[in-house]
């Protein structure tokens, strides 16, 4: 997303957070944060017409040259229960408090709307440059666990590591979590890293013990590369098949579907012939075959996925009634007949699935 253009002569209007961090690093942001030191409400509605407004929040969406633009006001926030959603202590604050109730110093950069000078109260930019993730005090992650997985996703994302005593406050508090927390956040931040689709992402998440987050039960990486599986046989919930492999999710609200994808996947157990590997992944998400694969045995999944998945029969209920055999449970037998065969041959046409049932019933 481009930098929005705002004519401001107020000097207390800045873009803040991922932007200026995405801007300094050259990449594209996915959003725009801009916020007011002081009330954005009263004095973003000169920009154009006010779409929406939160007083609570001192947010407020104003339409500048056709394009809905999101304002804050500078806000200061307390954390009165340690790793839920913190509470708004001060609307309009100082940028400065503003700033330090951030995760990283490289999210913490300011850049000011009226002439691009960027404001720095924690060196972010040094760690910018350095490619290092620092939080801004010692309780960073106490208040905020999600911190560390957000510390995951920019670490992979930017190729950052994290600077010492970062990585000493995360290994301190892996090792003593709190599990009252916002699991929803966690959620939300294990999709946007896990659909990176990164396989250092999964062995730092592995081997540093931050699945631990999600569930203290003990967890080894597979000896699989799931990035490269996940290239070849793209799924569209990519975070899952990373995620579903953890022996416990029951902390993580699953939708329906995600639900079905895993449970699907833990269902089935030894698979010892085409027809019963086809059987039991016909009509499966390709997510709950890779699932399976990982954990149980990759070279049925590939199996499924490379040949038996385009095996279909030809001959449907219609054409059994033209041969004068009546509707009954016998269908599924006479399927499955085709099915074997053709499973070993797949190039058998209509004729042959025909001249087979001829045969056999
Ligand atoms: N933030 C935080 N702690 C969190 C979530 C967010 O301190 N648990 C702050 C960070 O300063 C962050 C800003 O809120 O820069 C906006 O959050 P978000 O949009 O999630 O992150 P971005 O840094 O904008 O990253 P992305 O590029 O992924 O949108």
């Amino acid at each position: 997303m481009d930098i929005i253009k705002i004519y401001d002569n107020s000097n207390k209007l800045y873009y803040i957070g991922g932007v200026v961090r995405d801007k300094l690093l050259g990449v594209e942001s996915f959003d725009v944060d801009i916020t007011f030191e002081g009330n954005a409400i009263e004095h973003c509605s000169q920009f154009g017409e006010i779409i929406q407004e939160n007083p609570d929040f001192g947010t407020v969406r104003v339409l500048v040259n056709n394009k809905e633009v999101d304002f804050a006001s500078t806000r200061s926030e307390i954390y009165p229960q340690k790793g839920h959603l913190p509470v708004v202590s001060k609307i309009g604050c100082s940028l400065k408090e503003d700033v330090m109730r951030r995760d990283f110093t490289v999210n913490a950069l300011a850049m000011r709307v009226s002439d691009g000078e960027i404001i720095d109260y924690v060196n972010g930019q040094e760690d910018l440059k350095n490619k290092l993730l620092r939080v801004l005090h010692n309780e960073s992650f106490i208040d905020d666990p999600t911190r560390i997985i957000r510390g995951l996703k920019f670490r992979v994302r930017f190729d950052f590591d994290l600077e010492e005593n970062t990585r000493k406050l995360q290994e301190k508090y892996l090792e003593n979590i709190n599990y009252d927390m916002s699991f929803k956040r966690v959620k939300k931040e294990l999709m946007e890293t896990f659909n990176l689709n990164s396989q250092r992402a999964f062995e730092l998440f592995v081997n540093e013990g931050i699945y631990k987050l999600v569930s203290p039960i003990k967890f080894e990486l597979p000896n699989v590369n799931i990035e490269e599986l996940l290239r070849k046989y793209p799924v569209d919930n990519i975070w899952l098949v990373y995620v579903g492999l953890l022996p416990d999710l029951s902390n993580i609200e699953l939708t329906k579907t995600e639900r079905n994808i895993i449970d699907d996947a833990r269902q089935i157990g030894e698979l010892n012939s085409d027809f019963e590997i086809y059987k039991a992944f016909d009509g499966l998400a390709i997510e709950s075959v890779l699932l399976y694969g990982i954990t149980h045995n990759l070279g049925t999944a590939k199996r499924y996925l490379d040949d038996l998945r385009h095996i279909k029969i030809s001959v449907s209920g219609e054409n059994l009634l033209t041969l004068g055999i009546q509707p009954s449970p016998k269908y599924q037998e006479i399927f499955d007949n085709i099915l074997k065969s053709k499973l070993q041959n797949p190039n058998m046409t209509k004729e042959d699935e025909l001249n087979l049932v001829k045969k056999l019933f």
